[in-house]
């Protein structure tokens, strides 16, 4: 949790006190008892300033605080948003359940608000915790009493906003098949729904037999063997005065990926397998929470692709929506399946513009590992778009491409018009070509692929085991 102050003394505590300091700096401001003593300890080198050092000293009740931590920023000139964070990721509850924080410490040369924005952000992200299922929970609790006498008061709100909405996403991806399954999914954007309290969104939930009558054929094919019904999930969040050109948010809600008939030889972590939906529920929280103008649908085809006796086979073939017919060379690429009916029920609806999100294909892993997201569009402005984006908030994003010769191979089947898979070659490029075979002429299309980005099974950076909520601050800036 976070609070505001303007000025440390007025907080009566004895709480450690946290400030910045870049090397070669030998002035302090904390208060006059002590910045003597802490700048003869700087001029004897005994204070570390190395990028995220944190130093702990003693303050012998010459202040309230009994503590004072020093964290070392690196060379001013070099500083930057990005040093700031890693700096930041340091400040956790190891420190204390309770920090006092002199954010003007911590500024530089950057702008007061973007530094209060990333703080919320950075240290709610790697705060983070899973344990539902825990007998012990994991006691991780911190209050950071934030101290600056400049306003900062709306950029931490929409930070706060968008941190919780990213904490929701990356509970729904931890939470196990047994726990959340397309039914659960679809009663949590209910509850979700009613609790943003708001008469600009507006949800509908399909069933089984409401999907049957819109037609979403291959959606339902990846349904066929499990004994859970789908859902199919529909948000439509107004912001702007008039309903007119809705951007479509379409995330893939595999609740749970076997491979079906084609059967995953190892399938742990693929309870991830509806991140891309998690990510787009948490776009569409943070949007309302903000009251950002923008007009927006969100649309999940919900199920998981267990096998019975009723399950799809390979070489069956299917009809999308849109009347498409697609030979089904691998029950496993069921999510490109669930996609195109989404998109085409998209565009039904009205959309020319249409961002999918799914942890798609584990060729995207392969290419760009576990840290870079892979994007794809028809659109080479909104790709610029989105790359400034995604640059700005530093969750890195690479285009990757749709050629000609691969949108022949998605259809060369001899059987049908598309068939599900390329096989090896071309794996990321394959599934985003399949989806774009689609998207109509005039609709705007961009596609990521979060296969590696959206679960660490190994954190290279202190982040916490499992989700990560990647794409929710991008999508939502973007859209901003
Ligand atoms: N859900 C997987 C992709 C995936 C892989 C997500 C690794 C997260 C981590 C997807 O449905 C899948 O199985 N893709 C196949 C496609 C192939 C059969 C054409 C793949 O990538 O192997
Ligand atoms: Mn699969
Ligand atoms: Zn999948």
């Amino acid at each position: 949790m976070f609070e505001i102050y303007q000025d440390f003394e007025e907080i009566v505590s004895e709480k450690p006190l946290l400030i910045g300091l870049f090397e070669k700096q030998e002035k302090i401001e904390i208060n006059e008892k002590i910045n003597k003593e802490v700048e003869e300890l700087i001029k004897d080198g005994i204070i570390k300033t190395g990028l995220g050092e944190v130093n702990k000293l003693p303050t012998f009740s010459k202040i309230k605080n009994k503590i004072v931590y020093i964290i070392g920023l690196g060379k001013k000139e070099e500083y930057t948003i990005n040093k700031f964070k890693q700096a930041v990721k340091n400040i956790n509850y190891k420190l204390g359940s309770e920090l006092v924080i002199l954010l003007d410490t911590f500024k530089g040369a950057l702008g007061i608000k973007e530094v209060a924005f990333n703080l919320i952000m950075t240290s709610h992200y790697f705060n983070y915790k899973y344990d539902e299922f825990l007998s012990k929970k994991i006691d991780n609790d911190l209050l950071l009493k934030i101290c600056t006498k400049e306003d900062i008061k709306e950029e931490i709100e929409e930070a706060l906003n968008i941190a919780v909405a990213i904490d929701n996403t990356r509970d729904l991806v931890n939470r196990p098949y047994n726990y959340l399954s397309a039914i659960g999914l679809a009663e949590y954007a209910s509850e979700l729904v009613s609790s943003l309290d708001s008469d600009r969104v507006k949800i509908a939930i399909y069933n089984k037999k409401e999907i049957e009558e819109l037609k979403m054929n291959a959606f339902l094919g990846v349904n066929k063997g499990s004994t859970c019904e789908p859902r199919l999930i529909y948000i439509k969040y107004q912001g702007l005065e008039e309903w007119k050109n809705p951007v479509a948010l379409v995330g893939k809600g595999i609740m749970y990926d076997t491979g079906g008939y084609s059967i995953k030889t190892s399938m742990n972590t693929m309870k991830d397998d509806m991140a891309g939906a998690a990510t787009v529920l948490g776009v569409m929280e943070s949007l309302v929470k903000n009251k950002v103008k923008a007009n927006v649908m969100v649309i999940i085809c919900a199920t998981d692709n267990r096998i019975n006796g009723e399950a799809l086979l390979p070489d069956d073939i299917l009809t999308a929506m849109n009347g498409k017919t697609i030979e089904i060379v691998s029950t496993d690429a069921e999510g490109r399946l669930t996609l195109a009916d989404a998109v085409c029920f998209a565009q039904k609806e009205g959309s020319k513009e249409i961002i999918d999100i799914a942890t798609l294909t584990g060729a995207c892993v392969v290419a760009l590992g576990e840290y870079t997201t892979g994007l794809f569009g028809n659109d080479q402005n909104k790709v610029t778009e989105f790359l400034k984006a995604a640059d700005e908030t530093e969750e890195s994003t690479w285009q990757l491409p749709i050629t000609e010769h691969i949108r022949e191979q998605v259809r060369s089947s001899k059987v049908a018009d598309f068939t599900n898979s390329t096989g090896r070659p071309m794996g990321a490029s394959g599934a985003a070509a399949f989806i774009e075979g689609f998207i109509e002429e005039k609709t705007k299309w961009l596609h990521l692929d979060i296969a590696g980005t959206a679960y660490h099974t190994s954190p290279s950076y202190k982040e916490f085991y499992g989700a990560t909520g990647v794409m929710v601050h991008t999508i939502y800036r973007y859209l901003k």
